[in-house]
Formats: C-alpha cells, sequence, structure tokens
C-alpha cells in the first residue's frame, strides 16, 4: 500500500510538477550509463514507474527495452507508449514478468512506498538475470546528519520546508535496504550522489508549490502551519532572487544505490 494515494488528481499534479526536466537529468544519464554499461537489445525493468519520466528517458538515451511496472492506473496512464515501452500493472512484490528476464531493474522514490523490501528484493532477484544491477534512487535517512555525513538540505525540498525531513526519517535506511536485498543475493556496488538541476527559478517553484504538495509524500505530511511557513520562506528567497543579478541554479541531490 504506497504511502498516498496516486488517484487521477495525483497522478495530474505528479506529471505537471513532480518530474524533473529532461535537461536537468543529464547527471543522472551518466551516472546510470557507467553502471548499467547500456547496450542495444538490453532490457531494464522500471519498478514503480509513475508517471514514466525515467521510463522515456532509459528508452531515449540507451535505446533499451523498458518495461514499465506500476500498481496505479492514473500514473500508468501518463507513461508514454512506444514500441520499445512496455507497461504493466504490477508492484515491486508481485512483478508480472518471467523469470530472469530483465538485465537491470530501477527503483526510482519506490522503496519507502514497498511494505515489504525483503520480499520485493527476492521478486526482483527472480526477473533479472545473474549479474545484473538494481539501481535505486532514493533518500536514505541515515545517509544525513545526525546519523550520517550528508546535508539534509541537499534535498531542495526540505531547505524550504524543513519538517518534510520528518517523513525522510521513516523512509527505509540505507542499512535496511542492504540487508534486505543482501538476503535475497544482492550486495552493493556502488554509492554516490547525484544531482539533478531544475531550470526553473524559485519564482516558478513558489508557483507550483501546492500543485507540488498534492503530489509529493513529505509535503503531504506538512501540517498547515508547517507549509505557509515554508512558502513564506520560499517567497523571501524569491524577493532576494529578485535583487541578484546571477541567482543561484536550483538543485536537487539525491542517492545512486547500486546493488548486483
Ligand atoms: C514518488 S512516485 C515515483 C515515480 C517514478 N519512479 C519517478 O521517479 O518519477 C512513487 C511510485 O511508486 C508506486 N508504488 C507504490 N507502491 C508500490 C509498490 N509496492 N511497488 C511498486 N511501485 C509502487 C506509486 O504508485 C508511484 O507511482
Amino acid at each position: 500500500m504506497a504511502r498516498i494515494n496516486y488517484d487521477d488528481r495525483t497522478a495530474a499534479a505528479f506529471k505537471a510538477v513532480r518530474e524533473v526536466p529532461r535537461d536537468g537529468l543529464w547527471e543522472w544519464r551518466e551516472a546510470v550509463r557507467r553502471h548499467l554499461r547500456p547496450s542495444q537489445g538490453m532490457t531494464l525493468v522500471d519498478i514503480g514507474a509513475g508517471t514514466g519520466a525515467f521510463t522515456a528517458a532509459f528508452s531515449d538515451w540507451f535505446d533499451l527495452r523498458v518495461l514499465a511496472v506500476e500498481p496505479s492506473a492514473a500514473m500508468r496512464a501518463q507513461i508514454r507508449r512506444a514500441p520499445a515501452i512496455q507497461v504493466f500493472e504490477g508492484d515491486a512484490s508481485a512483478l508480472p514478468l518471467p523469470d530472469e528476464s530483465a538485465d537491470a531493474a530501477w527503483l526510482s522514490l519506490v522503496i519507502h512506498h514497498i511494505p515489504d523490501l525483503a520480499l520485493a528484493a527476492n521478486e526482483i532477484r527472480r526477473v533479472l538475470r545473474p549479474g545484473a544491477p538494481v539501481l535505486i534512487r532514493q533518500g536514505f535517512p541515515d545517509r544525513y546528519e545526525p546519523l550520517g555525513t550528508l546535508k539534509l538540505d541537499s534535498i531542495e525540498l526540505v531547505r524550504w520546508f524543513p519538517e518534510t525531513a520528518r517523513s525522510i526519517e521513516t523512509f527505509p535506511s540505507i542499512k535496511d535496504t542492504r540487508k534486505a536485498f543482501a538476503a535475497a543475493g544482492f550486495h552493493q556496488d556502488a554509492l554516490e550522489q547525484v544531482r539533478e538541476t531544475y531550470p526553473t527559478s524559485l519564482a516558478d517553484f513558489l508557483g507550483q508549490v501546492d500543485t507540488f504538495r498534492q503530489a509529493d509524500t513529505t509535503m503531504r505530511n506538512l501540517t498547515e502551519g508547517e507549509f505557509l511557513r515554508g512558502k513564506e520562506s520560499l517567497r523571501d528567497a524569491v524577493r532576494q532572487d529578485e535583487n541578484t543579478a546571477n541567482p543561484e541554479i536550483r538543485c536537487n541531490w539525491l542517492d545512486l544505490l547500486v546493488l548486483r
């Protein structure tokens, strides 16, 4: 059961404001390329594909066959259809795919929605060919201070809405994720922070933030007061930006965990 209901309204909001524009994903493209080593004829399964932002990106960037598995009908309806993209109803614990049928699995911002990570890891093991990587794009709570060394405000939302950290604290830790996947025979191959950038300004973000709240688990859990306070600090930053000749480019950092 997902933490939020990905219904029609949420899916439309997600598509409108939560997909990182393709131009802002080039560092992800290069990081994934290094670990995936894409080649013609490769099949990647995008688990919890959502509106298919990465499904489409992987198909365009690497010319792969992409199998998008997504439990929500509303999210699935937003995924681009193309000959190299197949869309399936399913979830991480019950993948509608044959044994050893894929060369890689991608899970972006999904593992905190999976009720039994160990079960999902076994299911992913079943559908992947031996040696194939699992690539996870995620914020893991124990990577951030005080448990880890990373700054939590490397996640853009936390900068403006610090109480979103409360939800992130409940997400699977890197330790628990490694453990669940190790029990299924996977071991960590790499862990790195990867940046995404936004071509839009803070003022644009302020204009989208109500829609954003509709489509984001960590924002949904804010109280009205926390949300309004965050919006006010964002408004202050927009004012400062207006008086700056070269405002900073908006960016966000997440982890890429690679298991094999
Ligand atoms: C935050 S969205 C991420 C979508 C997409 N991966 C992306 O990064 O744009 C989380 C997605 O996970 C899906 N989801 C929820 N529970 C799931 C599960 N148990 N297995 C796979 N996907 C799940 C949701 O329906 C939703 O589309």
